[in-house]
């Protein structure tokens, strides 16, 4: 395949140099970006008499046909091509001879490529953000149907307070939602058409960027030449946004590998987002969660790759810019490839309420709540948890719970404690108290939910 740069050189282009050069196997993902590119610049460059109208018009159709037969694979892509902006180039001039050379008057494959990445990172960013909405709903539906399950909750991994499943749940979904947001943010700034940068100093012709801006669904125009072609701080805020969709998915994998194990056993996974042992006849194993887990790492990986690719370059372009787009596509599809497994797999857990329930009446949760009720009863708080960190140790020496130890042991601690303690300590009354915003009580889950899902649709 050609170079579009031959003129000043005079040797053929060695094997070696153009292996290592192209980038067409993974920028040819972008070709119909590109494609939709090149037909909006041909249409201002007509619209503005900087080529012939009827040449853009041309020019303009073949590029459509030209998408067409790649779509419907009628024309493969040149795998030997230097990259996808020489292939579809080189096409054009194929099929319509001195008119496909017109093409590329006032543009650089510098200022082209920074528009494809642009415009293929909104796409994955509108289809990544509908997946994070499924499974933000996932979320709030499964926290409304276990919005009365009581469970422990937990701090250094030690049981603490009592919640509710659907609390717990909508800690993530709410997590998530901030995912979305940084998304969105993210794609605001992505926004800007740099076509019109040229190489690096702009052009001389008469360009009208902001038309082809309004054509691509760009919110404007990048500002300044060098930076329009040079920064590529959008992928690297889009690796950062989805590096933290991994932090989130991976916590969340972590707690339900520990909910699957028989020391917990507060759900279970559907078989059919389970795995089995070649060996262990009786294992069922969170396969999915353990991958999305190990998956983070790659998304990291591909954070701190950009990152250190970009940190030492003088402006503008340089050619190890042509290393951004393995990293950020590979961060992109493995959220993409986590999501789609990920969602289901909660969506059609069992959720194992009574095991739940039975753990969190073990570990002393309603302590708080036991000093919380001296404090009613006029004791300062440094007295009331004093008196019921005396009355734990008291039941951890007899096997016995704040719900069984009897009144008199009670009283023998502090003489304020009555039989009402009972009903302030049980669990549901400690949850449904919790009306606070935010809170885990049932109407206080609910209020989440509805925000949520407001946020998503
Ligand atoms: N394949 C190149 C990249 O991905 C396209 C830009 C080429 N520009 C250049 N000056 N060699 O960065």
């Amino acid at each position: 395949m050609a170079q579009l740069w031959k003129g000043r050189f005079k040797k053929e282009l060695a094997k070696e140099t153009n292996d290592f050069n192209s980038s067409i196997s993974f920028d040819c993902r972008m070709f119909e970006e590109d494609i939709k590119g090149s037909i909006a610049h041909a249409t201002m460059l007509g619209a503005t008499g900087i080529i012939d109208k009827s040449e853009s018009d041309k020019i303009c159709a073949e590029l459509a046909v030209i998408l067409d037969d790649i779509k419907s694979g009628k024309l493969a892509i040149d795998m030997e091509a230097e990259d996808i902006h020489t292939f579809i180039e080189g096409e054009l001039t194929a099929r319509l001879g001195q008119t496909g050379k017109r093409l590329h008057t006032a543009r650089s494959r510098n200022d082209q490529v920074a528009l494809d990445i642009r415009m293929t990172l909104k796409k994955e960013i509108d289809e990544i953000s509908d997946k994070l909405k499924e499974l933000i709903l996932v979320l709030c539906n499964k926290a409304d149907e276990n919005k009365t399950a009581i469970m422990p909750g937990y701090t250094h991994l030690q049981r603490a307070q009592p919640i509710t499943f659907g609390h717990h749940l909508m800690a993530y979904a709410a997590m998530l939602l901030r995912d979305l947001d940084r998304l969105d943010d993210c794609k605001k700034r992505m926004n800007v058409l740099p076509l019109g940068s040229g190489a690096l100093a702009g052009t001389t012709y008469p360009l009208d960027r902001n038309m082809v801006a309004n054509l691509l669904g760009f919110d404007g125009v990048s500002a300044n030449s060098l930076d329009g072609v040079s920064d590529r701080d959008f992928c690297i805020e889009l690796a950062s946004a989805l590096s933290l969709v991994m932090v989130h998915l991976s916590r969340f994998s972590e707690e339900i590998i520990m909910w699957c194990s028989w020391e917990f056993k507060f759900v279970e996974l559907d078989d059919a987002f389970s795995t089995g042992s070649s060996i262990m006849p009786q294992k069922k194993n969170p396969d999915i969660a353990e991958l999305v887990r190990g998956k983070s790492g790659r998304v990291f990986g591909d954070l701190t790759t950009l990152l250190t690719v970009m940190k030492g370059i003088a402006l503008a372009y340089n050619k190890d810019m042509q290393e951004d787009k393995e990293a950020i596509f590979d961060a992109v599809d493995t959220v993409k490839m986590c999501l789609n497994a990920f969602t289901p797999m909660i969506d059609t857990m069992t959720v194992l309420g009574d095991n739940m329930r039975a753990a969190a009446a073990k570990g002393f949760i309603n302590a708080t709540d036991c000093a919380d009720y001296l404090v009613g009863k006029g004791l300062p708080f440094r007295d009331a948890y004093k008196a019921t960190g005396e009355l734990v140790a008291l039941c951890i020496d007899k096997g016995l719970t704040l719900e069984t130890l009897p009144l008199d042991e009670y009283k023998a601690v502090c003489d304020l404690f009555d039989d009402e303690v009972y009903t302030a300590i049980n669990l549901e009354k400690c949850v449904a108290d919790r009306l606070v915003e935010g809170g885990p009580s049932v109407q206080s889950v609910e209020k989440q939910i509805e925000i949520a899902k407001k946020q998503v649709s």
